[in-house]
């Protein structure tokens, strides 16, 4: 029996998307053999409702020196992370002297080249090399390890206690939660702050967002769920800020207990899950019958298109668009390639259901009848720049929240 990663809690798994590969390893036609399965089945536990996956592959297997996902593909994501910087500058970082930030998981620098640019001294884990390498190569002082109890104590050896402790969708990846959170509790000042964002539990209910389950998404966090967790260590969740990013993220503000004034948004958001049924297990039943409904859908719309002898193109070649073609058994069969921008993705293959990755030139150069919004988190940046795709009659199939051609 598997227990609650949390708080060791008994857990039971309410549903299975099967058999999934790694999410973001591509593969060349000699790897399709030796491809990494396990079984990719969520739980929600009963006692800390802390949503999570059952099994995780390790994190060598998923984060290493050939790691597929660049942050600064998306241009808005850009300024998201160059808004969220200046906040933190203009606000927390306001009179202190010669402050400290840490950021877990700052992958290509995205977010702490602002505060490279501003001179402030900060420190990103990363541990996915050639990621971190963007980042060293711009000036921004990574170190690649995985972030935990120990590397918490030898930062604080080498840099000392930080002001500010940063993360962007990456807490959620990290299965060992009670140790990064004890390592947070020790690195942070007395009058530090925590602040992540992550993809939020209340949103993939209510989009059945499904995908944001795969390997690397070991929890799907709530106000609720994050409370519980860092309350353990003497952290206090002071504020939760909705995001629109990622379909729907949630911004954490966490500090020492009784450090800072707690923000009325807590008890509203928190009270906001009770009402919405986010501890309740009929929630999940609910949900697993929802992505039931979404699966079979969309499979069925492609069948159509199939049959019809309809070109359909996948754009984005996202992590979680292996949940979904590996879930609905969507195949080459259905689409002929999958359009992505990132280099070390293209020419390659999916994992599991192995669609061939093209540039995205070779999608503006001939535009399919129809594009699957596999990147629908990002859908308003795609629809402002693919204007063309529009004028040449092109249309979109997205299938969060609901199953649609967009004409
Ligand atoms: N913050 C970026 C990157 C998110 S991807 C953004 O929002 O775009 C998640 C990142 O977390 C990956 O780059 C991965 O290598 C990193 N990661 C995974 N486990 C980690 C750990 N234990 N400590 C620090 N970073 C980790
Ligand atoms: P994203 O949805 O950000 O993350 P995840 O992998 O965690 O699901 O991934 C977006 C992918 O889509 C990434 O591989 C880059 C690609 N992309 C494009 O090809 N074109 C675009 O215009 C954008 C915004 C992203
Ligand atoms: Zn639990």
């Amino acid at each position: 029996m598997i227990s609650c990663r949390v708080c060791g809690n008994q857990l039971e798994k309410f549903m299975s998307f099967g058999k999934m590969p790694i999410a973001n390893r591509f593969l060349l036609p000699k790897q399709f053999d030796s491809e990494y399965f396990f079984e990719l089945a969520p739980a929600f536990c009963k006692s800390c409702f802390t949503f999570q996956i059952i099994e995780q592959p390790s994190p060598e297997k998923m984060f290493h020196n050939n790691y597929a996902f660049y942050s600064s593909t998306s241009r808005y994501m850009q300024l998201h992370f160059k808004e969220f910087a200046y906040e933190v500058i203009n606000s927390i970082l306001m009179g202190r002297d010669e402050p400290f930030v840490v950021e877990i998981g700052s992958n290509d620098g995205i977010m702490l080249r602002h505060f490279k640019d501003k001179g402030c001294r900060h420190l990103g884990i990363e541990p996915s090399e050639n990621v971190a390498d963007v980042a060293r190569k711009n000036g921004v002082n990574s170190l690649s390890k995985f972030f935990d109890v120990d590397l918490a104590e030898q930062i604080i050896e080498e840099y000392g206690q930080a002001d500010v402790i940063l993360s962007a969708n990456a807490m959620c990846h990290i299965s060992d939660i009670n140790s990064v959170a004890r390592g947070i509790s020790l690195l942070l000042k007395p009058k530090g702050v925590l602040i992540f964002e992550d993809p939020y539990l209340g949103d993939m209910i209510s989009k059945v967002s499904y995908d944001q389950i795969y390997d690397e998404h070991v929890f799907i966090f709530s106000a609720t769920s994050v409370s519980r967790i860092f309350q353990q260590y003497g952290l206090e969740l002071i504020n939760a800020i909705p995001q629109i990013t990622h379909g729907g993220s949630m911004r954490y503000i966490l500090a020492p207990i009784g450090s800072h004034l707690v923000s009325p948004n807590v008890k509203k958001i928190i009270d906001k899950e009770i009402e919405q049924g986010l501890p309740l297990p009929d929630t999940y039943e609910k949900f697993k019958e929802n992505c039931e409904k979404s699966r079979d859908t969309l499979l069925e719309l492609l069948n159509r298109l199939k049959d019809r002898g309809k070109r359909v193109v996948g754009y984005g070649a996202t992590s979680k668009s292996t949940t979904v073609t590996n879930y609905c058994k969507i195949g080459p069969e259905h689409i002929e390639f999958i359009s992505d921008t990132t280099p070390i993705k293209q020419g390659r293959f999916t994992p599991g259901m192995h669609i061939p990755v093209r540039p995205y030139e070779e999608f503006t150069k001939n535009f399919p009848e129809y594009a699957l919004l596999f990147a629908w988190n990002h859908a308003q940046e795609i629809f402002e720049k693919e204007v063309k795709f529009k004028y040449a009659k092109g249309k979109w199939i997205s299938y969060v929240p609901n199953v649609d051609i967009i004409e």
